[in-house]
């Protein structure tokens, strides 16, 4: 049996990508497949934790493995609804995990009727999203913890630290998980290889392999840094 590590605590997690509307039948969305999400929230869970999962969207079959006993699902689909859900979710959290991909930029005016061809090629206005990590740190309740992630490409593993570490305290989470993006790791692949950077912008684990290993690390930092 798993190691009971997280019982007894709650965690918010959110996951996949938002899609921000254009039109009735169009939106602007991005490759999240959610799969890191859902592997973070199903190891929680396992590992004895009460899970608040919050799913943008995802991959056909990704969310089969968050059905668990202790995995609470609620879906969402722009990062407005995100923002509401996981505010939601993260109001008496132990650790709130934001995972999913969330857009920066969604089109200023939604057009009510599908945009025609006959009226031109379409001028989209966007307007900056809110950084819903940010607001939760600063929203960040006494003992919780809050975990970011970062997607990076990078020429070189300094570039990739150097990036990580400047997000870590830009964003003052207590812990980053900077995910290095290549054509076989990071989106749409089965497996990721991550850098774990802690408040003091310390490196403190590193991990390549499976979503569900990268979560296991992360856990396993969430547990040791809470001690
Ligand atoms: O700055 P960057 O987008 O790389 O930061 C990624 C982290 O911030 C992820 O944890 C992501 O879920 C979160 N994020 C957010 N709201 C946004 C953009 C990113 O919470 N509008």
């Amino acid at each position: 049996v798993t190691k009971q590590d997280l019982a007894g605590l709650t965690v918010a997690v959110s996951t996949g990508g938002t899609r921000e509307p254009i039109d009735p039948v169009r939106h602007l969305g991005n490759r999240s497949s959610g799969r890191q999400g859902v592997a973070v929230a199903r190891a929680a869970a396992e590992r004895g934790a009460r899970v608040r999962l919050v799913a943008a969207h995802v991959d056909e079959g990704v969310l089969t493995d968050a059905l668990h006993p202790r995995i609470e699902i609620a879906r969402v689909s722009t990062a407005a609804e995100l923002r509401q859900s996981m505010h939601a979710a993260a109001d008496g959290a132990d650790v709130v995990v934001m995972v999913a991909a969330v857009a920066d930029y969604r089109v200023a005016q939604v057009s009510d009727h599908k945009l025609r061809k006959e009226d031109g090629a379409p001028v989209l206005e966007l307007v900056e999203n809110p950084d819903i990590l940010a607001e939760l740190v600063a929203a960040r309740e006494p003992g919780q913890t809050v975990v970011g992630f970062a997607a990076e490409t990078a020429d070189s593993e300094d570039e990739l630290l150097e990036r990580g570490r400047r997000k870590r305290s830009r964003k003052a989470v207590d812990l980053l998980v900077v995910n290095r993006v290549s054509h076989d790791r990071g989106f749409e692949s089965a497996d990721n290889d991550v850098t774990l950077v802690d408040a003091h912008d310390e490196v403190v684990s590193h991990a390549a392999g499976s979503k569900r290993l990268v979560a296991d690390t992360l856990w396993n930092e969430v547990v040791s840094l809470r001690r």
